[in-house]
């Protein structure tokens, strides 16, 4: 197809996009994807709870075409893959976990703190084990860069140490990828929590409309020390800045607001509304593009189907060669010697 070099990375359909998803990943896939052969996975095979979900998992896997259509994503230049579609991801995966010993998986520190998060709720083993998949997912296109968030980078990490056992082991079959983290690796929460998540309830969607991001910014944690607009406030480690710092492109505009809030000269109100009006500004465009797939949803699905189609002729041609490498194509392979050519002799 081309010579460009592979892309894969993905996202768990869980619910619609947000604006951490856009500044830590999707706004580095947009500007990837002219660049590289690009691979957009919905990783369905690995939502955390799965079982007790189905028709939001069902749902979402279209939630995230749309945001992925309406932020700009070109489903003709670039895969849009639905995970369990294409089969050859769990295979893969299966292999692989003969190669990854328990404790990698144990010590990773993302698993990790999902797991904390299951609380008294027992862990799916599918959870447990799903950086193997991720990893297969990967390696699958035999991709060469990974743009994603940041808590992600120890996943990539197991990627190239298990490419690195596999290749040295039977066959230069992968590349050693690399992560490539967005520009803002991770987004603080509107409630000032250090993560911006669905589940914290302290999001930003990309469908928002300009209304709900208005009543949304004005309800925005910011400096709780000041009490009215002529305190001195502080503009470090505040929300409400960092977002104008991660979204306003008119920067003299933020300095300015800066600048007075330091010294007591502007009050929140006037910040948040600027905030508002840059946040419309960048959503504007999506939301109209949005609104169109909304109502042309057979060319959502046409998007997804070719996609996948496409990533799966790609993922047979890597299981020939992992069923190659390891020599376990075995009916190309029958067993060697007169002897057994002969048995009944
Ligand atoms: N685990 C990733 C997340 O939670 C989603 C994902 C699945 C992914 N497979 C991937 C990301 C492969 C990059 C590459 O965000």
């Amino acid at each position: 197809m081309s010579e460009r070099k592979r892309i894969l990375t993905g996202i768990r359909p869980t619910g619609a996009l947000h604006l951490g998803h856009y500044a830590g990943a999707l706004e580095n896939w947009i500007r990837l994807q002219k660049e590289y052969d690009c691979h957009f996975l919905i990783a369905d095979y690995q939502v955390s709870d799965y079982a007790d979900n189905l028709e939001r998992v069902r749902e979402s896997v279209w939630e995230v075409a749309l945001d992925w259509l309406a932020v700009g994503l070109d489903p003709e230049e670039s895969c849009f893959v639905i995970e369990s579609l294409v089969p050859e991801h769990a295979e893969l995966t299966t292999w692989l976990s003969w190669f990854l010993p328990l404790g990698m998986l144990q010590r990773n520190p993302t698993l990790k703190s999902e797991m904390a998060d299951f609380g008294k709720k027992s862990v799916p083993v599918a959870f447990f084990t799903y950086p193997v998949m991720q990893v297969g997912n990967i390696l699958m296109p035999r991709a060469n860069v990974v743009p994603v968030g940041e808590d992600q980078l120890p996943h990539i990490e197991m990627t190239r140490e298990l490419a690195r056992r596999f290749n040295r082991q039977f066959k230069e079959v992968f590349p050693e990828p690399e992560g490539l983290v967005g520009r803002v690796p991770r987004l603080v929460g509107l409630d000032g929590q250090a993560k911006m998540s669905k589940s914290l309830n302290n999001t930003i969607q990309l469908k928002d409309d300009s209304d709900t991001v208005a009543q949304k910014v004005r309800g925005m944690f910011t400096d709780p020390t000041r009490l009215r607009a002529t305190d001195p406030g502080h503009v470090e480690g505040n929300p409400v800045f960092m977002y104008h710092d991660a979204f306003n492109p008119n920067v003299d505009e933020v300095n300015d607001l800066k600048e007075r809030y330091l010294h007591g000269q502007v009050g929140d109100v006037e910040v948040k509304q600027k905030l508002t009006t840059a946040l419309n500004n960048l959503l504007d465009p999506f939301r109209e593009r949005r609104s169109y797939y909304e109502t042309h949803l057979d060319e959502v699905r046409d998007a997804l189907e070719s996609g996948t189609a496409r990533a799966r002729v790609v993922a047979r041609e890597t299981m020939e060669l992992v069923r190659d490498a390891m020599g376990i194509n075995y009916l190309n392979d029958p067993p060697r010697g007169a002897d057994r050519a002969t048995p009944n002799s």
